[in-house]
């Protein structure tokens, strides 16, 4: 992919001018958002949708997040848009939120993987905003990673994972908070489809008591009611542990090494044992949340084998690192 460094606060109108031709080109663009870098492509043509299908590696039946610049262009995206849209809307747009609705014509109909609803997001990254209203379109885009790999916070992660396609990536540095949206469906009565950077709490003090199911497992030939359901996801190329339990964790810390293999860990709090590369974590939520992708990255990129790390705190707050931590760790 090509490289356009821009100003995350700033961003310069020449540089969004020519990503959103390439968008309304066709052509894939992956850019900030407040969350992870996505990989946008124009949500009204199938062919470019087919793009980032094929790039990312993703299971056709696992529907993409169509991306507007503000609350009016969101709405035009939605066949219905019941109350609980507009308050949410109205109290996390811009923002990390996905509002999953029935999807109103226009879009390609492969950003939905054959589900009739489509998951709408304003987002909050300066350049994201620029982007949008440039292109004068609706713009579907996935986490900028190989699908089930860890999701990207920096421009380097997005090259790293997808070196061989062709597209632009407009680096505006990493981004501020690290984990991905929180993923609600309004289609019957609201429901938590994916724990995200805002918590679900936050979201009922809103529009009241809403359906969680539990994580749970989905058959992905289906397609899903949100593939963010579906089992290993979001993983590192090292194989990771979560323990509760540090004694033990440091005697299989010992165990790997003496069988030659290259350990590393996430520590909020310090593990007595040898490891070839720890790596220490905040012990607030969303600082954590923001590092969490970036020090995965960072013990793949030294070649770490095996990554413990402490099971995340009990609390709403932690709720989307448990869900990140729970799917990396899958086998
Ligand atoms: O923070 C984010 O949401 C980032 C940035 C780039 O916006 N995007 C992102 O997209 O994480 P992706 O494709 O990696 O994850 C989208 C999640 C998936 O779990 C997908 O199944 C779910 O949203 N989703 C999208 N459209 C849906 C729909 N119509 N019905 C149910 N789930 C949907
Ligand atoms: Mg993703």
């Amino acid at each position: 992919m090509d490289l356009l460094s821009i100003d995350p606060l700033q961003p310069d109108p020449d540089r969004i001018s020519e990503a959103a031709a390439r968008l309304r080109a066709g052509e894939l663009v992956a850019f900030p958002t407040e969350t992870v870098y996505g990989l946008g492509a124009d949500a009204t043509s199938a062919e470019a949708i087919g793009r980032i299908y094929a790039a990312k590696g993703r299971p056709p039946t696992n529907p993409l997040i169509v991306h507007a610049p503000d609350l009016e262009g969101a709405r035009a995206l939605a066949r219905t848009w019941p109350v609980a849209a507009q308050q949410l809307a109205e109290r996390f747009w811009p923002g990390p939120l996905t509002l999953v609705l029935p999807r109103a014509s226009g879009l390609a109909d492969e950003v939905s993987a054959g589900l009739g609803t489509v998951g709408i997001r304003v987002p909050a990254h300066p350049v994201a905003v620029a982007l949008l209203a440039a292109a004068g379109r609706p713009v579907a885009a996935p986490s900028a990673n190989l699908s089930t790999t860890l999701s990207p916070t920096t421009a380097e992660h997005v090259a790293a994972g997808l070196d061989a396609v062709d597209g632009l990536i407009l680096d505006g540095g990493p981004t501020p908070v690290g984990i991905e949206s929180t993923v609600v469906s309004l289609v019957d009565a609201p429901t938590l489809l994916r724990p995200g950077a805002i918590s679900a709490g936050e979201i009922e003090q809103v529009v009241g008591p809403i359906v969680r199911p539990e994580g749970g497992t989905h058959d992905p030939r289906e397609a899903a009611p949100s593939p963010g359901l579906m089992d290993r996801h979001y993983a590192p190329r090292a194989t990771l542990l979560v323990f509760d339990d540090p004694a033990e964790a440091a005697e299989d810390v010992s165990k790997a090494a003496a069988e030659g293999r290259t350990t590393g860990a996430l520590l909020r709090d310090p593990l007595k044992a040898e490891l070839d590369h720890a790596l220490p974590m905040p012990s607030e939520p969303r600082e954590y949340a923001r590092l969490l992708y970036a020090s995965l990255h960072a013990l793949d990129r030294v070649g770490a084998e095996v990554i413990w790390v402490e099971a995340a705190p009990d609390g709403e707050a932690w709720d989307a690192v448990r869900d990140r931590l729970r799917r990396a760790s899958m086998r």
